[in-house]
């Protein structure tokens, strides 16, 4: 994102602040996320679902990807048992022969326990990355889950969206590592925007006490642009649509964590830089980002 986009960023955060709007859910629009954090277990696999599985819902044609190639658990919050996945694209067989739909939600899903597709190089990424395009014409919402870490297969999908939403709790080793996350998407794929959403908060302070704290280091030691996320409360119904493999959307609308993640879907929808960018940008639903410090430095 360029500084003029940035600005453009924070105009439109003050505006829908000011205002106190509500936007409403665009079904036509494009959308391409990535959900990503540093650690595991921080909500990012039930949030990529459950916003893939609302804008479904609000007519959008969605596609959630699970980018956690080796530990998938998406088709498991869906309720799908897929018998093909990924990797079985990485091996010739045409992406749409994997896809999966419930819920309103096609899946694109990963293996869980593929040591291969786990540890895939750049060029098999390039791969899925080409087929993934592929299907940008068919789908206008594209919703990435990645796994927890700084690995390459991670970065790549999170760099590759246009909006990347950082989830973090309120644990010290959460902030620590979703700022080890944008240190290594800032320095080393150019990434100068992230939504950042707290999860599992017992208050709304609580989200914003770690909302200060993030930023502050980010502010100071890599200087790019954050924009809150409102904070989803921890609530109990999670884990029973998680073991009944509906999305807390549908099986309890009304939880207190289904309405943050409808606030969530539209603020994200009035802040999105999905629509933005150039040319060759709308062309590639998923962008390929040179990784600029792997060049000039050996390891
Ligand atoms: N807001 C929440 N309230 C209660 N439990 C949650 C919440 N968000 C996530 N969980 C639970 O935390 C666990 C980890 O969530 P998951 O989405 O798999 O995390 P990740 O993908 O980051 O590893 C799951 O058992 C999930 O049901
Ligand atoms: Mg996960």
């Amino acid at each position: 994102m360029t500084l003029d986009d940035q600005a453009a960023t924070l105009r439109r955060l003050a505006k829908s602040q000011s205002s106190g709007s509500v936007t409403t859910i665009d079904p036509q629009r494009r959308r391409v996320f990535a959900i990503t954090g540093g650690k595991g277990g921080v909500g990012k696999s039930m949030i990529a679902v459950n916003l893939a599985a609302l804008y479904a819902r609000r007519g959008a044609r969605a596609l959630a990807l699970d980018g956690d190639l080796g530990m998938a658990d998406l088709n498991l919050l869906l309720g799908l048992a897929p018998t093909k996945s990924l990797l079985d694209v990485l091996q010739g067989t045409p992406i749409e022969e994997i896809l999966l739909e419930a819920h309103g939600v096609h899946l694109l899903p990963a293996l869980n326990g593929s040591f291969q597709l786990a540890n895939i190089d750049a060029s098999a990424r390039e791969v899925l990355f080409t087929a993934v395009d592929s299907l940008s014409e068919r789908f206008n919402t594209l919703v990435i889950d990645t796994g927890a870490g700084i690995g390459e297969n991670t970065m790549a999908f999170a760099s590759a969206a246009a909006d990347v939403i950082i989830v973090a709790t309120p644990e010290p080793l959460s902030i620590a590592d979703a700022y080890a996350c944008l240190k290594v998407l800032a320095t080393r794929h150019g990434l100068t925007h992230a939504f950042l959403l707290p999860n599992t908060v017992r208050s709304p302070s609580e989200g914003e006490e770690m909302i200060a704290r993030l930023k502050a280091i980010v502010d100071r030691f890599l200087g790019i642009a954050i924009t809150p996320l409102p904070s989803i409360p921890f609530d109990p119904t999670v884990r029973v649509a998680a073991a009944a493999g509906v999305p807390l959307v549908m099986h309890n609308p009304d939880a207190p964590a289904s309405r943050a993640i409808k606030k969530i879907a539209q603020r994200i929808d009035a802040l999105s830089q999905s629509e933005q960018g150039s040319g060759e940008a709308q062309r590639q639903w998923l962008r390929r980002m040179f990784d600029f410090a792997a060049q000039k430095q050996t390891p």
